[in-house]
């Protein structure tokens, strides 16, 4: 896609990626309307001079949060929809309050997909289009210590390829990426300790950002970022028992850092 004449509504622009990604489209010329929940992060993106922006405060896990979102996307005349916004999700399954899971499928699945089907009409109507669901490495290689994180990227992952094969004779592109770790602050202390225990490599918001760019521009349907990340996702795939044996030996790791959630 021409970035420089498309219109997008990215979410979770107040966040640590959505920043970075704000940043990088209004360099490629983009016009965007973004959205957060916190006015005051919002506020303070700090975008360049000449960028043709609007700022919409928002709870998408709410229905006026969407109803509200998608009239803004319609009056701003969006042409792409980023589902960026998430909830982070570390903690036992077991030990997890069931509200926390609740938070995690609503904010990671429920959401983009209300907001997809509520804007798809839209979209639709739009000589070009496109939707990209930021997912995660853990939505290919589903990980102890983020059971619903997991299902709710794994989710996100499958729909956004059915949505793809529903769409494939529309002009509405539908991109997924499965960023591995990013410094944002999703990120809680422990998951960081938990990051640099396990050696998970981390990119920084800025490097992610380009590559979701890159995607856009170049129409590019997957990708996951980071290796050994995708040689897992792909092992994952096929013999997922390999997985299964490789993830054991770092399950007291994880169990001793999920002990310390509960002091935190
Ligand atoms: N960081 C990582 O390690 C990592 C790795 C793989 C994938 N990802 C994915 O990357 C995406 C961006 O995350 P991030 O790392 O930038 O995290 P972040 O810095 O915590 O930002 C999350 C964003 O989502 C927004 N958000 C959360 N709940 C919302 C709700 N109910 N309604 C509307 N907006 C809501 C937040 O808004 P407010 O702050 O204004 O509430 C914030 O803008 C997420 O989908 C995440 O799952 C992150």
């Amino acid at each position: 896609m021409q970035l420089n004449q498309t219109r997008i509504l990215l979410t979770g622009a107040s966040g640590g990626l959505g920043c970075a990604l704000a940043h990088e489209l209004a360099v490629a010329g983009a016009a965007l309307l973004l959205t957060g929940r916190d006015p005051v992060q919002l506020a303070r993106l700090n975008l360049p001079a000449k960028t043709d922006y609007q700022l919409l405060q928002t709870d998408l896990t709410t229905s006026d949060g969407i109803e509200n979102t998608v009239q803004a996307a319609r009056n701003f005349g969006a042409n792409v929809l980023i589902n960026n916004a998430g909830v982070g999700g570390f903690g036992l399954f077991a030990e997890q309050e069931w509200q926390d899971v609740e938070r995690i499928l609503a904010t990671n699945l429920a959401a983009p997909l209300r907001l997809t089907q509520a804007l798809l009409p839209w979209l639709n109507k739009q000589p070009e289009a496109a939707i990209v669901n930021v997912g995660s490495t853990f939505g290919s290689v589903p990980f102890a210590g983020f059971a619903a994180y997991s299902t709710a990227k794994a989710g996100l992952r499958a729909f956004s390829q059915a949505l793809r094969r529903e769409l494939a004779d529309t002009s509405v592109h539908v991109i997924h990426v499965a960023p591995r770790a990013i410094d944002t602050p999703i990120n809680s202390p422990v998951v960081r300790a938990l990051n640099t225990a396990l050696g998970s490599g981390m990119d920084t918001p800025e490097t992610v950002a380009r590559l979701i760019v890159e995607m856009l521009n170049n129409n590019t349907p997957e990708r996951h970022i980071g290796f050994p990340e995708r040689l897992f996702a792909w092992l994952n795939g096929f013999a997922p028992g390999l997985v299964d044996q490789g993830l054991r030996g770092k399950l007291s790791t994880i169990k001793q850092h999920a002990t310390h959630l509960r002091t935190e």
